[in-house]
């Protein structure tokens, strides 16, 4: 079984892609809506419950818990990796493949505040795109209406044009809820900018993982997707059912952790 855990429902971008790759598995999720957004709460806050949310889904039955959250993963990733016996699977910020694929040599990166803070971005940026410029804009105000179901356009009009107008001609979504605005913000960009969104190679990865861990290969008859949320599941319910309409309606339940 994956764990797969989010602020919100951002990381139902990553369940989307691990259901696309591995079918057969069992998926339990959670959204720690109650606490969403993450964005520029302490790192110690996330770390905290990015551990009640992994003990959760350790005792449900995952095998491997899939981080499916930029932030917490910046946050908290070394910390599971030291508190709990299974794997974790975090969000790899999509500099690299980035810098690889741009022309002029300028990238932009849509995130959270506190996954521009974290070492791993910063890292990876020294790593990867030492040699081109990165415009990094902060996504202030997304994750709060993709958690309402709602397209802000004017903002993200303005976030766009904040990258291409200094020649970013890649943009690198590194927040899980940003595919949900993928298409705006593909529009906003116009067809010369490529969008990057990591939860495909955070998929595969996963699936690694399990391969290694010999768990991928269990047959799940029927296989199960749980969704859990400290909060409100009705938009957890509507995203999930649009990419899996055959989920059951007591598929989505209520948590106090
Ligand atoms: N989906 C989270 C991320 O990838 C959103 C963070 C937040 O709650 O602000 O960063």
């Amino acid at each position: 079984m994956v764990g797969v855990y989010d602020s919100g429902v951002g990381g139902l971008s990553v369940w989307k892609e691990l259901l696309a790759l591995m079918p057969w598995q069992d998926y339990v999720y959670v959204a720690d809506s109650a606490n969403c957004p993450y964005g520029e709460k302490s790192p110690g806050f996330i770390a905290g419950r990015a551990a009640a949310v992994a003990r959760f889904l350790i005792d449900s039955g995952a095998d491997v818990v899939v981080v499916a959250c930029n932030t917490a993963t910046a946050a908290a990733i070394s910390c599971l990796r030291q508190a709990f016996p299974v794997p974790f699977v975090g969000m790899e910020p999509a500099v690299k493949p980035a810098a690889e694929l741009s022309r002029t040599g300028v990238v932009g990166v849509l995130a959270t505040a506190n996954t521009f803070r974290g070492r791993l971005y910063r890292d990876t940026v020294v790593r990867f795109a030492s040699d081109i410029k990165v415009v990094e804009v902060v996504g202030r105000g997304l994750v709060e209406a993709v958690e309402k179901g709602e397209t802000p356009s004017g903002l993200i009009r303005s976030y766009v044009d904040g990258m291409t107008s200094q020649g970013a001609d890649v943009i690198v979504l590194g927040c899980t809820h940003f595919p949900f605005l993928e298409k705006e913000i593909s529009v906003a960009a116009g067809p010369d900018v490529r969008i990057l969104n990591p939860a495909p190679a955070v998929a595969r990865q996963t699936q690694r993982v399990l391969d290694r861990i010999s768990a991928a290969h269990r047959v799940h008859v029927p296989p199960s997707s749980v969704f859990y949320s400290t909060g409100d599941v009705s938009v957890l319910r509507r995203l999930a059912m649009e990419t899996d309409p055959s989920l059951a309606q007591d598929a989505f339940k209520t948590i106090n952790i």
